[in-house]
């Protein structure tokens, strides 16, 4: 659409900011519109709207000027690549800067490490600085652009940056959107009373609103944290904080918050990061009597960033953390006009949900009955795809999935908290219920990847066939994760197999939240066994070297939608069939204890059936057979034919 007035705004700001690329005018002028009709149907009746309106289109041309040189070049290079981050080269790691290697300045020594793993993709856990036992593992910010002391300096994180860069590797960080800390300066500011920065949260006199919201609201955080406002002395006044008590959560009704947190969003895009992980996006828009989660005007925000960025620093791509149900998912991507134009990663929280599912059961069917939603992200976005991460494991498949399988959903979500929490006999995982709301029964999961696995189990036991089983678990899920579709996401840990670390229950900031179980601290004497034959961080570790070896060197593995999932022929096998340009990679999964054999009719799928394949895996060449003979495979083992 072309709007003369408008354009006519564009060149003036242009000339203001001395701005020469036309490059940056094109996207300016492509997006213009847009950004404008966005910001009017959000913020159109606020009094200020047009004031505001002229700023941030003011803070784009900004946060164009105030980027490096080097970066506008990244920008060109990563624009020439078409969308980057469709890649099958990334292969990302997450950890906590201190918990992994101390500090900042120390994280450069620990380069060779990863990439001698194959990861060539950082996702810094929270950096800025957070109030010491009220922190949240950081998503709790006091202030958006200064490091938190013990971890280094903003200056330590742009030299860190540019060393990743020249090391050819990518920089993800989190932008906290949703709430600040209590003592952020804002907050701060709300409760010295002044009006103005009361606007940036939600905050009542009395209890009626909030009860009213509350009716509709689910809990997240029901043990610790059980409600979603809290009472604040100072202000006398009822604050709302959906996830923890001392996270303020923003008031986003309020244009000048939008603004503000959109020039912190810039401010990480000109510090160099890659990809910005957009913290709980799903949550950002408010309105009594829903759950004031996925709300229209939460994607439409999501979307006027998303162009922001496309016009100022278009090299940035978008992570949205919406760990929401499977059919509200894929609007995180963009919807009508605006598909591929909102985030450009989705965490596969649903995939990610029933690999742990299956392999608690031995059964793939629900797996298989969820897949005909998550098939349906658009081409040019991707997914974050993950076994385990710092946050819990929510069971947040649908019921009819469950239901198709041949179970009642409330006894098979109650087996499979069992299984994981060690509460069902002879189980060999071992982890803890998280979130338990005594209203309604719900909980999620908390435990290492290791310990669900059963190897914290396998250890005590002294027994080299249930450790054997439990790397066999641990590689089977993972395998899964990188063969998918999407980029990999590790957790810092799990590839040396960590177990469980029960240290948390002695710091009382830690202790009332178990996901600290599987945030490890690093011993880097254990991890030098990852060198040595034979060691059990070795077998982890080595495993997915190998793996990531192959993904990366497989063009067919990049996410070009070309991804299609074999019909069950065996309840324990999980299968399908990656493709391009006429080539197919077969893919299969045994998630049971059991051998499993599958028909040979599986190569049929999708194009020619080859008269032999390689497994890609196991290094065996095999000869395929006709449709009444089997292919066989082994308890828990996977296989890549090609
Ligand atoms: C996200 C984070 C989680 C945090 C929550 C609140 O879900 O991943 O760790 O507790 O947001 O910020």
């Amino acid at each position: 659409m072309y709007n003369a007035t408008l354009q006519q705004k564009l060149h003036e700001l242009v000339k203001t900011h001395n701005i020469k690329d036309a490059k940056f005018v094109e996207r300016f002028t492509a997006n213009i519109d847009d950004i404008r009709s966005h910001f009017q149907t959000i913020y159109g009746i606020h009094p200020q709207s047009a004031i505001l309106f002229d700023q941030l289109l003011d803070s784009i041309c900004q946060a164009y000027v105030d980027r490096s040189d080097e970066l506008k070049k990244r920008d060109v290079a990563k624009d020439k690549k078409g969308q980057w981050f469709l890649s099958q080269d990334l292969v990302g790691m997450s950890l906590y800067v201190d918990r992994f290697a101390g500090t900042i300045k120390q994280m450069p020594s620990k380069l060779s490490y990863l990439k001698q793993l194959g990861v060539n993709f950082l996702h810094l856990m929270p950096l800025f600085k957070s109030p010491e036992g009220e922190s949240d593992g950081g998503y709790a910010v006091e202030d958006f652009r200064v490091v938190e002391d013990r971890l280094g300096s903003i200056e330590d994180l742009r030299a860190f940056q540019s060393t990743l860069q020249s090391e050819d590797m990518y920089l993800m960080i989190d932008i906290v959107l949703n709430h600040t800390s209590h003592h952020h300066e804002w907050a701060k500011l709300a409760k010295s009373g002044i009006k103005e920065y009361q606007d940036y949260f939600y905050m009542y006199d009395d209890r009626r609103i909030p009860d009213q919201m509350e009716e509709t609201m689910p809990e997240i955080f029901p043990e610790s944290s059980p409600g979603s406002f809290t009472y604040d002395e100072k202000l006398d006044k009822w604050v709302m904080t959906v996830f923890h008590h001392y996270q303020w959560d923003l008031n986003y009704t309020n244009p000048k918050v939008f603004i503000e947190m959109l020039g912190n969003v810039f401010f990480y895009a000109n510090l160099g990061v890659d990809v910005v992980r957009i913290d709980a996006p799903a949550f950002i828009w408010k309105q009594m009597g829903t759950s004031c989660q996925n709300l229209p005007e939460a994607h439409q925000l999501l979307q006027l960033i998303k162009m922001c960025v496309e016009v100022a620093t278009p090299g940035m791509a978008i992570l949205g953390e919406a760990i929401v149900a499977p059919a509200q998912i894929m609007a995180y991507f963009g919807t009508g006009r605006y598909e591929t134009h909102e985030c450009d990663f989705a965490y596969n929280a649903t995939q990610m949900a029933v690999q742990w599912d299956a392999l608690a059961t031995g059964d793939v069917r629900i797996m298989q009955n969820a897949q005909h939603e998550l098939l349906r992200k658009p081409l040019g976005a991707t997914w974050l795809t993950y076994t385990r991460c710092h946050d819990d494991i929510g069971l947040g498949y649908d019921d009819y999935m469950i239901e198709q399988a041949g179970f009642t959903p409330y006894d098979h979500r109650s087996y499979i908290k069992n299984y994981y929490s060690g509460a069902h006999p002879g189980s060999p995982a071992k982890g803890a219920l998280f979130a338990v709301n005594p209203k309604t029964q719900d909980a999620r999961l908390s435990g290492s990847l290791a310990s669900l696995c059963g190897l914290e189990h396998a250890l005590e036991m002294k027994d080299s066939n249930l450790i054997q089983t439990s790397i066999d678990k641990i590689i089977l899920m993972q395998s899964m994760s990188m063969l998918v579709g999407g980029v990999p996401m590790l957790f810092y840990g799990d590839e040396a197999g960590y177990t469980n670390d029960y240290s948390y229950l002695a710091d009382p900031g830690k202790s009332y939240d178990n996901r600290w179980m599987h945030r490890p601290i690093i011993n880097w004497e254990r991890n030098k066994l990852v060198d040595k034959q034979g060691s059990i961080e070795n077998r982890v570790y080595t495993a997915l070297q190998k793996l990531i070896k192959l993904r990366r060197s497989m063009a067919i593995l990049a996410d070009q939608k070309n991804i299609q999932w074999i019909p069950n022929q065996n309840n324990s096998v999980a299968g399908f069939v990656r493709f391009k340009d006429g080539e197919k990679l077969t893919c299969l999964f045994n998630f049971s204890a059991q051998p499993q054999s599958i028909s040979w009719f599986i190569m049929e799928e999708n194009g020619q059936r080859p008269s032999q394949v390689q497994d890609l895996w196991s290094g065996e060449t095999l000869p395929v057979g006709m449709d009444h003979d089997h292919l066989m495979l082994g308890a828990y083992q996977f296989r890549i034919l090609n």
